[in-house]
C-alpha cells in the first residue's frame, strides 16, 4: 500500500512528471512523441543505436502516417530526446513507460518476455527515488504482479518504486490518433498512488471525456488479450462464413453486409478476405492460449485454435485460387503479387498474410514478383529470395496472374484498363475484396475473390469482347450489391 514517501512525492510526480519511454518501435516511438506533444519532457530509450540515431536526427525508422510530422513538431519544442543510456533514463524519469516487444517465442506459442524483463530490471536497478514503472507491452496475465515484486526488491528505491499496467490499443496506420484520442484508457494498479499518477499524466486526454477503467494488474493485462482475441475471432468468423459460402456458391460479401445491419453485430472487423496478421493479433491469441493452459483455463480459450486455423486456411485458399487461375499449375507462371504489408498504410510484414501467400506461390514454382509501396525493405529482410519490383507497372508487366494481397489505395485506384494493357493475361485474384469487380470484368479481366461466386475463367489469353459481355452478365447476378462497393463496404458501428 501507499507509503508516506509516496504520499509526499505524489503531488510532484502528478504535477510535472518527467517521462521515459523504453522501447522505440511502433508503440514506443509514437507514445514518446505524443507525450512530448502533450507538454511533457520525454526521453525515449532503446538498445538499438540505429533506431535512436534515426529518431534523434528527426527520422521515424518505420512507416506510420502523421508520425514524422509529429516527431518534427515535438523535437522543435526541445522537450523530446532519445538515448541508449539506461542510467540516464533511470535518473531522468518519474514515470517510465515500458513499450518493448513481446514477440512469439520460436518453436512455442508463448510470448517471449526477455525484453520486458530486461527493461524493467535494468531501470529498477538504477532508480533511486520515488517513481512509477508503467507497462504498456502486451504480456501474459501474471507478468505485472511478478515484475512489481521483482523491481521493488531489486531497486535501491525499494517500496518508493511502484509498477502499474496500462495496455495500449493503438492500430498501426492510426497510431497518433489512437494515442492522443484513445477510445478508452485502462489502468491496472496495485496502489492508489499509482492510479493518481496515471490520472495525472493522462489528464489532457481524460479531460476530453475519454472513459477510464481502473482495475487490478491481472485484469488490465487480460483486457488487451481479450480485446485482440475478440477482434481475431470476429475476422475468423466472417472468414469461416466465406468458406461455407464457397461450398454453395453463396456470397459472403452480401452476407457480411446483412449481418452488419444488426446493431448487435456491427460491421467493423467483419471484412472477409485474407485474414489477420501483424505484430499483435496472431501472437496474442497464441500467447493467450499458452498462458491459459498454464493457469488451468485452457479449455476456456480453446476456440482460439480454430480462429487461428480458419485464418491460416484463407491463405491456402488464396494459393489454390491463384493456381486455378493459372490453369492448374503454378510452375513457371509469372505472378504479380500486389502487397507485402499485413495491412495498408503500414510497412509491417510481421505474420503478414500477403507476404506468406507470395512466398508460398514462389515455393510452388511460380515466378513471383512482389510490389508494395512501403514494405519492400522489410519484405526483403524476411524473404531475400522473393523478387521485388520498384513499381506497380514493373510488377504487372508480363504477369500471367495478378493477386491483390494488401489493399493499398494505389492498387484500388489503379485503372483496370491500364493494368490490363501491361499484363500477359488479365486474370486477377482480389484476395482482399477491395477492387471494383464490375470495373475489372468490364476491362476484360477474369476476376475472382474469396468467398464469392465468380464467372468461369476464359481459356483464351485475352478474352473476346463477347466473352467479356457474358462474364459481365454473370457478374451482374453475383455481385449486384457490389455496385456501391466502397473501400470499406460495411457500415461502421455507431
Ligand atoms: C491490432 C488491434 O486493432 C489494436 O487494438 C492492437 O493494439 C494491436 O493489434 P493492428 O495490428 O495495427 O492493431 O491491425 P488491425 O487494424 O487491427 O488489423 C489486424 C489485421 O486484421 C490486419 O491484417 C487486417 O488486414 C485484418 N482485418 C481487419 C481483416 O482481415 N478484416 C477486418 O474486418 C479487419
Amino acid at each position: 500500500m501507499r507509503t508516506d514517501t509516496h504520499h509526499l512525492t505524489a503531488a510532484r510526480v502528478t504535477a510535472t512528471p518527467r517521462i521515459t519511454v523504453v522501447g522505440t518501435g511502433y508503440l514506443g516511438a509514437t507514445h514518446a512523441i505524443c507525450m512530448a506533444q502533450l507538454g511533457y519532457e520525454v526521453l525515449g530509450v532503446d538498445v538499438d543505436t540505429a533506431k535512436i540515431d534515426a529518431l534523434r536526427s528527426g527520422r521515424v525508422p518505420f512507416h506510420e502516417p502523421g508520425l514524422p510530422e509529429a516527431l518534427d513538431q515535438a523535437m522543435s519544442t526541445g522537450r523530446l530526446d532519445f538515448t541508449t543510456d539506461f542510467s540516464r533514463a533511470a535518473q531522468f524519469g518519474d514515470i517510465h513507460f515500458l513499450c518493448v516487444g513481446t514477440p512469439q517465442k520460436p518453436g512455442s506459442q508463448a510470448a517471449d518476455l526477455r525484453f520486458v524483463e530486461a527493461a524493467a530490471t535494468q531501470l529498477a536497478a538504477q532508480i533511486t527515488g520515488p517513481a512509477l514503472i508503467v507497462g504498456k507491452s502486451t504480456v501474459p496475465v501474471g507478468t505485472a504482479a511478478m515484475l512489481r515484486e521483482r523491481v521493488r526488491t531489486l531497486s535501491p528505491a525499494g517500496r518508493a518504486l511502484d509498477l502499474a499496467w496500462n495496455p495500449e490499443f493503438l492500430r498501426e496506420g492510426f497510431a497518433v490518433q489512437d494515442t492522443l484520442h484513445p477510445d478508452r484508457l485502462v489502468f491496472g494498479v496495485a496502489s492508489t498512488w499509482a492510479e493518481q499518477v496515471l490520472r495525472g499524466v493522462y489528464r489532457p486526454i481524460l479531460e476530453e471525456g475519454t472513459p477510464v477503467v481502473v482495475s487490478d494488474l491481472a485484469t488490465s493485462e487480460l483486457v488487451k488479450v481479450a480485446a485482440n482475441s475478440f477482434l481475431a475471432t470476429k475476422i475468423s468468423y466472417i472468414n469461416a462464413m466465406a468458406e461455407v459460402c464457397e461450398a454453395v456458391d453463396a456470397d459472403v460479401g452480401d452476407l457480411a453486409r446483412a449481418l452488419a445491419h444488426d446493431d448487435r453485430i456491427g460491421g467493423r472487423f467483419l471484412r472477409p478476405g485474407l485474414g489477420f496478421g501483424g505484430g499483435c493479433l496472431p501472437k496474442d491469441i497464441r500467447a493467450f492460449q499458452h498462458r491459459a493452459r498454464e493457469i488451468g483455463a485452457g479449455a476456456a480459450v480453446r476456440f482460439l485454435e480454430d480462429v487461428d486455423a480458419i485464418n491460416a486456411r484463407r491463405r491456402s485458399r488464396a494459393v489454390e485460387l491463384v493456381r486455378e487461375l493459372a490453369g492448374g499449375s503454378l510452375l513457371g507462371v509469372r505472378i504479380a503479387a500486389l502487397g507485402a504489408a499485413f495491412k495498408p498504410d503500414s510497412d509491417d510484414v510481421r505474420d503478414s498474410p500477403a507476404l506468406d501467400v507470395a512466398h508460398r506461390l514462389r515455393r510452388e514454382g511460380a515466378d513471383v514478383v512482389v510490389y508494395d509501396p512501403e514494405a519492400a525493405e522489410n519484405a526483403h529482410r524476411v524473404h531475400p529470395d522473393l523478387p521485388l519490383a520498384a513499381s506497380l507497372t514493373e510488377a504487372m508487366r508480363g504477369a500471367q496472374v495478378t493477386v491483390l494481397l494488401t489493399e493499398w489505395d494505389e492498387f484500388r485506384e489503379a485503372r483496370p484498363e491500364s493494368l490490363a494493357a501491361l499484363v500477359a493475361e488479365p486474370r486477377i485474384l482480389d484476395a482482399r475484396d477491395a477492387l471494383d469487380a464490375r470495373g475489372y470484368t468490364r476491362a476484360g479481366w477474369a476476376y475472382r475473390t474469396l468467398g464469392r461466386p465468380f464467372p468461369p475463367v476464359p481459356s483464351a489469353a485475352h478474352p473476346t469482347s463477347a466473352a467479356v459481355a457474358v462474364r459481365e452478365e454473370e457478374l451482374e447476378l453475383c455481385t449486384a450489391a457490389a455496385e456501391d462497393a466502397e473501400p470499406v463496404p460495411l457500415p461502421a458501428e455507431p
